[in-house]
């Protein structure tokens, strides 16, 4: 792929996930490495005496970190933030009330009003975002968060230059082709990873958390580089 067609791809993400949301589930489950784990990672690791009225995922694809939540919290008022349509109506269809909130918007345009949510959530999301833009949404989580809110947060957190990087690749690679032995997967999840995903070490993200404000940062779950964290406002 030339650099045109990846920048042209690049302002697309909300048109890849859009293709992306048909078979979404199953699609994670045989591509990304503990999908499953890291999923219910956001339920299973938040303090017992925590109780959230009013949670935001951002970059809720289909809902499944949402839909994680709801036996936990089912009173909390959720806002559902992603770029694609397709994904959001997939939402709309899943979770019904009054208590759920979608907007279809990237990050760079949803508004964070301060100190609103109890809980903001990421699965898998921020990765698309460069190292600048996650810095300043690090800010901008912080500043949206209420006092003792918690941001919860998983994704692969591996930097393209780490120098373990190429052992992670080959890795995944096996993983991947377990459930999809002839190539054509993996193919387009590495045409998808030049073109879309732009990984950082959880050690410098830890970093800008902390630049942003956040006080206490834990890695409740992890398996190499597949992360599961969770960072406290206080
Ligand atoms: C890999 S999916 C993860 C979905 C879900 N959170 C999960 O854990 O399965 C990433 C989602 O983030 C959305 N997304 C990526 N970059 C975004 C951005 N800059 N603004 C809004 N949504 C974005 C994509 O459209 C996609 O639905």
């Amino acid at each position: 792929m030339n650099l045109v067609s990846i920048m042209k791809k690049r302002e697309n993400i909300a048109w890849e996930f859009n293709d992306f949301s048909k078979n979404y589930t199953n699609d994670m489950i045989g591509c990304v490495p503990h999908y499953l784990e890291l999923v219910a990672s956001f339920g299973k690791y938040l303090p017992d005496n925590f109780n959230p009225t009013s949670i935001l995922d951002l970059g809720c694809g289909n809902g499944n970190i949402t839909g994680q939540l709801i036996p936990y919290f089912p009173n909390a008022t959720f806002t559902l933030v992603d770029a694609s349509k397709e994904m959001i109506n997939l939402c709309r269809h899943r979770f019904n009330g009054d208590n759920f909130i979608y907007q279809n918007k990237y990050f760079k345009d949803f508004i964070f009003s301060k100190e609103v949510y109890d809980l903001i959530v990421a699965g898998f999301s921020l990765h698309h975002l460069d190292d600048k833009e996650k810095q300043s949404i690090f800010k901008d989580i912080n500043s949206s968060l209420k006092q003792g809110g918690i941001f919860s947060y998983s994704d692969l957190m591996i930097s393209k230059t780490n120098p373990d990087h190429s052992n992670l690749l080959k890795e995944w690679n096996k993983f991947v082709n377990v459930s999809f032995p002839d190539g054509e997967k993996w193919r387009w999840i590495m045409e998808h990873y030049e073109a879309f995903d732009k990984p950082t070490d959880y050690m410098a993200q830890i970093d800008w958390m902390k630049n942003a404000g956040f006080k206490k940062i834990e890695i409740p779950f992890h398996k190499g580089y597949w992360v599961y964290l969770q960072a406290v406002k206080n």
